[in-house]
């Protein structure tokens, strides 16, 4: 008996389901993202078969198995051999593990995990790279410029999933790449590849495979602003890791970014530089986002940033002006604008300084984008450095947060901040008051503690 159908409509956002056409997503409030799918009626749209159920995720039968008996080596993770994705990762690829790279068409994607393959076909690993987007030719092209590749890679190129699931079956790689989930398609499933329904139903099929072969998955998720296929933030749920690449296409800096790990800790980062044979790892960002940074130059301050476990020193600039005519222009890059706003404010009300009339205009250096409240008072201090039109010294570190009464806070892993920055050469250190104790004297790098942004104000 054929199954009856039914139309539901999915948010190609984050996949919220309603039975009728939505202007606005009550799930993540964006707007025009709904489009009719056809599902078959019973049965939720995208059973993810096989993960929950009478059979366990390994497809044996299953039966409670005492926590003590469970064997994990920590030896069984896969290195990549790139430092910077093995940390993202949490030490390497775990067998039998999904994960998800997203980022946005053109990022570097495609060629980070065809590196990941040469590197683990280096090893003697058998990879499968599936791509549903580009021909055999292409793949190779880039392969080209990447480097030399062994008889371990073999490529498909194929977009219905039951041809993959076969495939991957017969030839039992130790890993599989799939680029990108909103290519592929079960026949099953009418909607269009790219759809909720498609892309759930994919990632479901490859989970089952994932885990009852041991295999571990990359699948690459393009991110769309114009909702016309669905997100990864789709199957976030449902995979193991999750973790975006992202960056200015314009410029050569890529961040990879750790957002959900099971394996690993979150929010750390790996950077990469995108050159003509492929990306190349930065192992020292800090230096290389330092690098050409302007001596001699009012509003210009370098903050200390810890992502994940790895301090990260950058360069915030900032321009205020008088205002021309009518109301003040404010903007921001790689900071948040609405945190600029409010130490503006800060600024105005508890140092006097007047900044109602000005434009200000501040950026992060290098394209990276960074929202630890520790850069704060970087911010302010590059702020009141352009509107006085008075350089700070450049061999000066600046972190800590900062409060709506203008109090400056302490923050966590100041003796991090503090040994990277006497690393890269820094002579002086501005910093919250409480996290100088502890750490005082350790270090030949002097460091002055302010418990207030007019104290901090009088180093400049
Ligand atoms: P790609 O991996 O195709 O992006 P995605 O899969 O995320 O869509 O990368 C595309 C860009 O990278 C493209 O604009 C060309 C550039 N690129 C280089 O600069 N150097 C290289 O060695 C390679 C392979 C790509
Ligand atoms: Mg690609």
């Amino acid at each position: 008996m054929a199954k009856a159908k039914k139309s539901v409509f999915f948010c190609q956002n984050c996949g919220y389901e309603s039975s009728k056409w939505l202007g606005q997503c009550p799930g993540c409030r964006e707007w025009n993202s709904f489009v009719e799918e056809t599902v078959s009626a019973g049965g939720k749209a995208a059973p993810a078969k096989g993960i929950s159920g009478s059979e366990g995720r390994t497809g044996k039968k299953n039966e409670p198995v005492r926590l003590a008996e469970i064997q994990v080596r920590e030896a069984d993770r896969v290195s990549t051999n790139m430092e910077e994705l093995d940390r993202v990762l949490g030490g390497g690829i775990v067998p039998g593990s999904m994960v998800l790279v997203g980022g946005d068409p053109g990022i570097g994607k495609s060629t980070l995990l065809l590196q990941v393959c040469r590197q683990l076909t280096i090893q003697g690993h058998k990879v499968l790279y599936i791509s549903g987007e580009e021909s055999l030719r292409q793949i190779k092209l880039r392969a080209k410029r990447i480097g030399e590749f062994n008889e371990h890679l073999y490529l498909l190129c194929e977009t219905n999933l039951e041809i993959i699931r076969s495939t991957i079956e017969r030839l039992k790689p130790e890993m599989v790449v799939i680029d990108s989930i909103q290519t592929m398609y079960n026949e099953e499933v009418s909607s269009a590849p790219g759809s909720v329904s498609q892309v759930r139903e994919s990632t479901g099929i490859l989970m089952q495979i994932a885990k009852g072969l041991g295999i571990s998955v990359f699948i690459v998720g393009h991110v769309t602003k114009d909702g016309s296929v669905a997100g990864p933030r789709v199957l976030e749920h449902m995979v193991d890791t999750v973790l975006y690449f992202e960056g200015d296409r314009q410029l050569a800096y890529r961040i990879l970014r750790g957002v959900k790990n099971r394996f690993g800790s979150t929010n750390e980062i790996g950077v990469f530089e995108m050159r003509e044979k492929g990306l190349e790892e930065v192992k020292n960002p800090s230096q290389a986002l330092l690098n050409g940074r302007p001596t001699d130059a009012s509003g210009t301050t370098v903050v200390c940033s810890v992502e994940g476990t790895r301090p990260i020193l950058i360069e915030i600039q900032a321009l205020v002006t008088r205002t021309n005519f009518g109301l003040p222009r404010r903007t921001s890059v790689g900071i948040d604008y609405n945190r600029v706003n409010l130490l503006m404010a800060v600024l105005e009300k508890r140092a006097g300084i007047r900044l109602g009339d000005c434009d200000a205009y501040v950026n992060l250096a290098g394209g990276m984008k960074l929202g630890e409240p520790a850069i704060d008072l970087g911010i302010v201090l590059s702020l009141v450095s352009s509107y006085k039109n008075q350089v700070i010294d450049e061999g000066t570190l600046i972190f800590g947060e900062v409060g709506l009464s203008g109090e400056v806070r302490g923050v966590s892993m100041a003796e991090t901040r503090v040994r990277e920055a006497e690393k890269l050469g820094f002579t002086s250190c501005i910093m919250p008051k409480t996290n100088v104790e502890g750490i005082q004297g350790k270090y030949k790098i002097k460091l002055i503690g302010v418990s207030n942004i007019k104290e901090a104000m009088e180093h400049i």
